[in-house]
């Protein structure tokens, strides 16, 4: 009987040597080790020989067990890492391709949605304005409208930055600081946009990123009202979208405008999509700005740039447009 087991783990551990794939291999195991394989046949042949042989038996029985299951494990872990090389392989991306090879790159999704509303908005007669994305505390909020202590403070988990004092500095929550800072540095009247990177203490998920882009607006002329707005939003939805789609104003709040809407696009399929907030501006932030609210009046939107791209491009989990795999991006 000894003679059968030592032939019994010749002939498994050469069948395992031989697996060359996982799938090989669990055979291999399954005929060394299983039910009805040669092992648990010589066990119950045990039952019947004397006390003494047995225990060798018994004892050479399971040494080859463990050696054949040693055997498996080891060829395992070598498949594995063959495997796990060839998807490496696989998946390797040369670069030496590029090399003299004219460059054929293309912007970001998101870029391309930036510089596509710039073109839209610029088309309007909109100039392009811009800020810094590190601002003060007053610009962000309280030249908005929103002095310390006003809850809206809070809803904007804001980002703040050592460097003067305490809360004075933080990473802009939103692109309206550039309406102020656009005020004060020139004369009404004024027709810009404004988009930019904007940062958020937010934990990333399918729609949130702590990095995001807006782009904002700001019109002051004389004997601006809120006709000038929906006008002008109804008139961006088309050239932007295109036909079928339209837009309309719901009553919202934000400190910085009075009276307050949230702009909703309506897709041809019927649906809605909340694009941003927008508003007449509250007398508070054109005074902050150097203007005379009695002689000027003002409308302001501000919208996500991120979401128009996902939405644009039908993607469904805005951390890939973070994730920089070439493979993505390349679609768009
Ligand atoms: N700043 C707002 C935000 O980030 C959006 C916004 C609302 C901008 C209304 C505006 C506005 O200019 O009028 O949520």
């Amino acid at each position: 009987m000894i003679d059968d087991i030592k032939e019994y783990e010749t002939t498994a551990l050469e069948s395992v040597a031989a697996a060359e794939t996982m799938i090989q291999l669990d055979e291999a195991a399954t005929a060394a080790l299983g039910r009805s394989g040669p092992l648990i046949e010589a066990k119950r042949q045990l039952g019947s020989l004397p006390v003494d042989d047995r225990k060798t038996v018994g004892r050479a029985l399971n040494e080859a067990k463990a050696r054949v299951t040693d055997a498996i494990e080891s060829r395992r872990q070598e498949l594995a890492e063959v495997e796990r090389a060839g998807q490496l392989e696989a998946e390797r991306l040369d670069l030496t391709e590029l090399l003299g090879a004219p460059v054929t790159g293309h912007a970001h999704a998101v870029t391309q949605a930036w510089e596509e509303l710039e073109d839209v908005f610029v088309g309007m007669g909109f100039h392009i304005a811009e800020g810094p994305e590190v601002e003060t505390d007053w610009h962000n909020f309280d030249a908005l409208n929103i002095p310390p202590g006003h809850p809206a403070r809070d809803g904007f988990d804001s980002i703040y930055v050592q460097h003067g004092d305490s809360g004075a500095t933080l990473l802009r929550t939103h692109t309206s600081p550039v309406q102020i800072r656009t005020m004060l540095a020139q004369e009404p009247p004024i027709y810009i946009v404004a988009p930019g990177r904007v940062f958020r203490r937010d934990t990333a998920d399918a729609t949130h990123m702590p990095v995001f882009h807006q782009i904002e607006g700001l019109v002051v002329d004389k004997g601006i009202s809120l006709a000038d707005l929906a006008g002008t939003m109804e008139a961006f939805t088309e050239r932007y979208f295109g036909a079928g789609f339209s837009s309309r104003l719901r009553p919202n709040h934000f400190p910085f405008t009075e009276p307050s809407g949230e702009f909703d696009v309506q897709r041809p399929d019927g649906s809605w999509l909340e694009l941003g907030g927008c508003g007449m501006v509250h007398p508070n932030v054109l005074r902050a700005g150097g203007i005379d609210p009695e002689e000027w009046s003002a409308f302001a939107f501000g919208f996500g740039i991120d979401r128009l791209a996902l939405m644009k491009f039908g993607i469904g989990d805005l951390r890939e447009f973070f994730t920089n795999d070439i493979r993505f991006l390349r679609q768009f």
